[in-house]
């Protein structure tokens, strides 16, 4: 066995201390953090509530904590209460000392794109766009659609529809005028927010015939507020069109708007997901609840301080912009970065080049991102100083442990904790994560759940897993900033997360605890493969090639087989300039056998340059299962950023199987 391969499997058994000379300025010290397990172990609902009353300032305090109706899994948090979570985010920062402190730093694609926001600067606008909305008869309960690259009007929007309790449902600018228009459908919006065009890796793309054709068949949206981003010629559609900018500068408009007073359950936002079959899911998420969770989590996991820049990578499209680029870090006060741009344009140092000017404290991103710049290697990393950073932390997939140390070591210096957070676009805030100074962190685990959730894994006849054996991850107790519906679909939810498993919320995750209580996700488990009754998490695979120096990344899946059940299938990209052959094949089967052992070793390897996967950079398996077991319909394939993967693949399978 070479050093590198030694080496490689000592890190995945090694546990990682956080700093503890970190410890006495956490916001959760180890002493606080046993006393929050306790106090919401013997008081789950005193212990929440004490969450909600410290964390957000109520126009009128709650009654109840949680009503819960079993039967109809209706859960409503905070009864009674009334408040604003645009007010949260801004007004009360006007008056604690904060008005002048930046709320949002803005970096566009271009280097000298810059806008920095005060809080005050942020509240005004806020304001004034509110009450632009307010002109056009947007009133409470309104539905406002939002198609906007990542640009501060993004976040404006969304607080400015806060602000007058009209319900935002942000629509991923990456996406086609077909997946714009089923979700302005879904949600029958009054007003579309969008923007001539995007700025995406130095090339122009434009969106506003996306969104003339989406509207097409969208009767419901009345006015089209356009952002000027890229300056195109654009044709405007005459009483239906305005621009932003003139909207905003109109005379009439005021510099203040009195923020709604919203009951707690009132809906904040929908926010859609796009599952791995089918319709996308249109998630609900009330004001107090949702507010709850982001600030909770936000203060705990991410120890958000005053003088922490914070910036999550993710485009504010995906629940983790909503909660950690948007309302988390601004309703603690703190100052949030956005950024246009993507990691590896114009060079793929551009994430810490940023990080560098900006004193990032707080690096929130993805397993897919932190894969792609491992790729270009490690000098990247070393040309800049990147010590204000603080926390690091992965949400979205699985992070394979070799992929977590190479963030540990090289951005992290060996000296950070590595976070890897797992909740949903349901659960609204993180759920599952290892704390940042309290207990151990072992890489490919994602910890232990918070203070006050309660999860648990069963088989597929519901009795309890036993240590260490995969199943069904469920949620057992509510907790505040779970999804409240799918929008106009409530059959749907009661099905897709309550009714498996009486008592509980399915994840529809894979995974197992261990004898320490950390839990390891093993991916969906529409994803899992079961070779002769063994059940494998795609994951495991995934991690064990991936820990191969010569793969750069890996997608495992099963294909049917007539005495087996299924047997394992790898998609494998390797690093540039190596030999695809039987040797290489052969090689990596080795490994895997030994890794792992010989249950999991792949029967079919096939090498590919590329992997489907959706715009928030999930691997989509239920395509490669259907390529691997060479079937013609591929199902829906317009949420993938980039389709013309699948030719290769389909051709790389024909000549794996002549
Ligand atoms: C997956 C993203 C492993 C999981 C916030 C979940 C993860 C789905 C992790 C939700 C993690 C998220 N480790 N898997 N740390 N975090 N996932 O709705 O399968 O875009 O169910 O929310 O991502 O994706 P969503």
């Amino acid at each position: 066995m070479s050093d590198k391969t030694i080496e490689n499997l000592m890190n995945e058994a090694r546990e990682y201390d956080p700093p503890q000379e970190m410890l006495e300025q956490a916001n959760l010290t180890a002493e606080k953090y046993e006393q929050a397990c306790r106090d919401a172990e013997l008081d789950p609902e005193g212990f929440w509530a004490e969450r909600a009353r410290k964390l957000l300032d109520w126009k009128r305090d709650f009654s109840t904590t949680l009503e819960s109706d079993s039967e109809k899994h209706e859960y409503k948090w905070f009864g009674g209460g009334r408040l604003n979570a645009s007010e949260n985010c801004l007004d009360r920062h006007l008056k604690n000392g904060r008005r002048n402190k930046a709320a949002l730093i803005w970096q566009g694609e271009p280097e000298e794109d810059v806008r920095v926001f005060t809080y005050h600067m942020l509240h005004r606008k806020v304001c004034r766009f509110a009450n632009v909305l307010k002109k056009m008869g947007v009133s409470k309960g309104d539905r406002v659609a939002i198609y906007l690259p990542m640009v501060p009007e993004l976040a404006i929007s969304m607080l400015a529809c806060a602000r007058i309790g009209a319900v935002h449902s942000v629509i991923f600018a990456g996406f086609s005028a077909v997946s714009l228009q089923n979700r302005i459908i879904d949600c029958d919006a009054k007003i579309l927010i969008a923007a001539d065009g995007v700025l995406r890796g130095g090339k122009k793309i434009l969106l506003k015939r996306n969104v003339d054709e989406a509207l097409f068949e969208c009767p419901s949206v009345e006015q089209v507020i356009m952002v000027k981003r890229t300056g195109d010629e654009i044709d405007f559609i005459e009483g239906r069109d305005t621009w932003w900018h003139e909207e905003l500068s109109a005379s009439d408009i005021e510099d203040f708007c009195k923020p709604e007073s919203m009951r707690s359950d009132d809906p904040l936002f929908i926010l859609h997901t796009s599952g791995s079959t089918g319709k996308a899911k249109g998630i609900e998420h009330t004001t107090g609840g949702y507010m709850t969770i982001v600030a909770h989590t936000a203060k705990w996991v991410f120890d958000l301080k005053d003088d922490d820049v914070h910036w999550c990578t993710a485009d504010i499209g995906w629940i983790t912009g909503h909660s950690y680029s948007v309302y988390g870090p601004l309703a603690l006060g703190a100052t949030t970065l956005l950024f246009e741009g993507v990691p590896t344009y114009p060079r793929p140092d551009r994430y810490w080049e940023i990080i560098n000017r900006y004193g990032v404290n707080i690096f929130y991103t993805t397993p897919t991102a932190i894969r792609a710049l491992m790729r270009e290697g490690s000098q990247w990393t070393e040309k800049y100083d990147l010590s204000t950073l603080r926390i690091l932390g992965s949400v979205g997939e699985p992070i394979n442990p070799e992929v977590w140390v190479w963030f540990y070591e090289h951005v992290g210096k060996g000296k950070l904790p590595v976070l890897d957070t797992w909740w949903q676009t349901e659960t609204g805030g993180i759920l599952i994560s290892p704390l940042p100074y309290v207990g151990k962190l072992k890489p490919g685990s994602t910890g232990k759940p918070l203070p006050g959730i309660k999860t648990k894994i069963v088989n597929n006849d519901g009795s309890n897993a036993s240590t260490n054996e995969g199943g069904h991850l469920l949620i057992t107790e509510p907790w505040p900033g779970m999804l409240s519906s799918i929008h106009k679909d409530r059959a749907r939810y009661n099905r897709t997360y309550f009714e498996r498993f009486p008592g509980s919320y399915e994840t529809g995750d894979g995974a197992r605890i261990d004898e320490e209580g950390f839990h390891w996700i093993m991916g969906r488990l529409d994803d899992v493969i079961n070779v002769s009754g063994h059940r494998l998490g795609t994951t495991e695979i995934e991690s064990a090639l991936i820990a191969h120096p010569d793969v750069t990344e890996a997608a495992v899946v099963g294909i049917p087989h007539e005495i087996k059940g299924q047997t394992v299938y790898a998609y494998v990209t390797l690093r540039s300039g190596l030999d695809q052959d039987e040797e290489m094949r052969m090689a990596l089967r080795d490994w895997v056998g030994k890794k792992i052992g010989p249950i999991a070793i792949p029967e079919t390897i096939q090498f590919s340059e590329g992997l489907p996967k959706t715009r928030s950079g999930k691997i989509v398996r239920r395509i490669l299962r259907r390529i691997a077991a060479g079937e013609d319909d591929l199902g829906d394939t317009a949420t993938l950023s980039d389709a013309s993967v699948i030719n290769d693949l389909i051709e790389g399978q024909k000549i794996l199987f002549e």
